[in-house]
């Protein structure tokens, strides 16, 4: 079975690296049922710190096609991709075509397979935000409905898909047991509750993270006694007054005497020197970096007292370790989070992110294992061996 994995921007290289694991593991087990993996990344990402960093330090194979797409406005990034990733699919004829997550990089993937004919598997299917503004929900929304298995990390986004009219819902949306055995895709499309790479990801790499020179003794930050923040989203990067709003708040936790460290996404970075220079300096009190790699950024996130961010990912991590968190959104589609209290949307009110960050914590909830059991990869790999 001949498969290629596509991805091309930060998140997608976290949410690989567990997948690539059971393939190897999978063709350990099965020499007889080989997978023949082909690895494309499209270049969405491209600085040292947003890519090769995260191949290096998770040991990831080097891509077998590096398309170099790099930026640009979302129509022209997608249709360079487009057209690029079609080739690559003529050129290797594959049996499935793997997508992640909700970037330009997931949809144009997604369209040039489906287009071709090609099996397409979305992994992290079914998420919703419900705001059609977001780039991300429509790549997530179009790369769904294209796609011919689709592998949901919660129940919530199994549930999400019913109500789109997907109506072969593996276990009813239950977490699939992992001895499922085969699948057919031959009466449409497969919708399965597989758990979440991610928290495969951390439950990977959180030992060899703990093992890494601490970052902590390197900043002289102390445990529990700092917040971590990232920002990136285009609803908060795009708008100079939500961005304003945003890093007024920051400073108000800093005032508070709580240190903040923001590692900074390159597109904060730009509209902060761009639109608001001010910010740029060390002595309003919150602190920023480069992007930081996946085991460095672990280790803040398990060690700071609350997590404020608009990141999908890091607000989920945040719950993976019992950090506190504050969402610097008016949604998410990570609904577990705020239903067990440890997650809080507070959008871009100064007041309201500080009141949120040091005021007292909300009361928490125990949900079983909202996010799967840290075998999602496995489940993935086994479906797509035996389908
Ligand atoms: C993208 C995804 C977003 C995801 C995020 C993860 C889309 C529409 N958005 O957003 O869903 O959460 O990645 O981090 O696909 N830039 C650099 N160096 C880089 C990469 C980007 O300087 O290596 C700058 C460029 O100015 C670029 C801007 O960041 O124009 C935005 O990059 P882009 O990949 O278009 O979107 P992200 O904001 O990174
Ligand atoms: N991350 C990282 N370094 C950083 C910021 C984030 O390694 O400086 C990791 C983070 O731990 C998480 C993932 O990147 O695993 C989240 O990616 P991002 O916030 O860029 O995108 P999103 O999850 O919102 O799509």
């Amino acid at each position: 079975m001949r498969l290629v994995n596509v991805v091309g921007a930060r998140p997608q290289f976290i949410k690989l690296a567990p997948v690539l694991k059971a393939i190897e593991q999978h063709n350990h087990e099965h020499p007889q049922g080989l997978i023949r993996e082909t690895l494309v990344h499209t270049g969405q990402h491209y600085d040292f710190e947003m890519s090769q960093v995260f191949f290096d330090e998770l040991g990831l194979k080097a891509p077998d096609y590096h398309l170099g797409v790099g930026s640009g406005s979302h129509g022209h990034q997608t249709g360079e991709m487009l057209k690029e990733i079609e080739q690559v699919l003529l050129d290797e004829k594959p049996d499935w075509v793997v997508v992640y997550g909700d970037t330009n990089t997931t949809l144009a993937a997604a369209l040039a397979a489906a287009k071709l004919h090609v099996p397409v598997a979305h992994v992290e299917a079914g998420l919703r935000s419900f705001n059609r503004r977001m780039p991300e929900e429509l790549n997530r929304v179009l790369a769904d409905h294209v796609s011919d298995l689709l592998f949901c990390p919660t129940e919530t986004a199994a549930e999400n898909l019913r109500r789109e009219g997907f109506t072969n819902i593996l276990d009813d949306g239950h977490l699939l047991p992992l001895d499922h055995g085969p699948r057919t895709t031959h009466n449409g499309p497969v919708v399965a509750n597989v758990g979440d790479v991610m928290y495969d990801a951390v439950l990977l790499y959180g030992t060899l993270a703990q093992g890494k020179p601490s970052i902590l003794r390197r900043l002289g930050l102390k445990q529990g006694e700092y917040a971590l923040a990232t920002i990136h989203r285009a609803e908060n990067t795009d708008d100079r007054e939500r961005l304003r709003s945003i890093f007024e708040g920051l400073e108000a936790v800093a005032v508070e005497g709580l240190r903040v460290v923001v590692p900074l996404h390159p597109r904060t970075r730009q509209a902060l020197s761009s639109q608001l220079p001010e910010f740029c300096s060390l002595s309003r009190g919150v602190e920023l970096l480069e992007p930081v790699s996946y085991l460095v950024m672990i280790n803040l996130e398990r060690n700071a007292k609350v997590i404020l961010t608009d990141s999908g990912g890091v607000q989920k991590e945040a719950f993976f370790f019992g950090i506190p968190c504050v969402t610097l959104r008016k949604e998410t589609e990570w609904t577990e989070t705020i239903e067990t209290g440890w997650n809080r949307l507070v959008g871009c009110d100064p007041g309201a992110i500080r009141k949120a960050a040091c005021g007292p914590a909300a009361e928490k909830r125990v949900r079983l294992r909202p996010y799967g059991d840290g075998q999602a990869a496995k489940r993935i790999v086994s479906c797509l061996g035996h389908p």
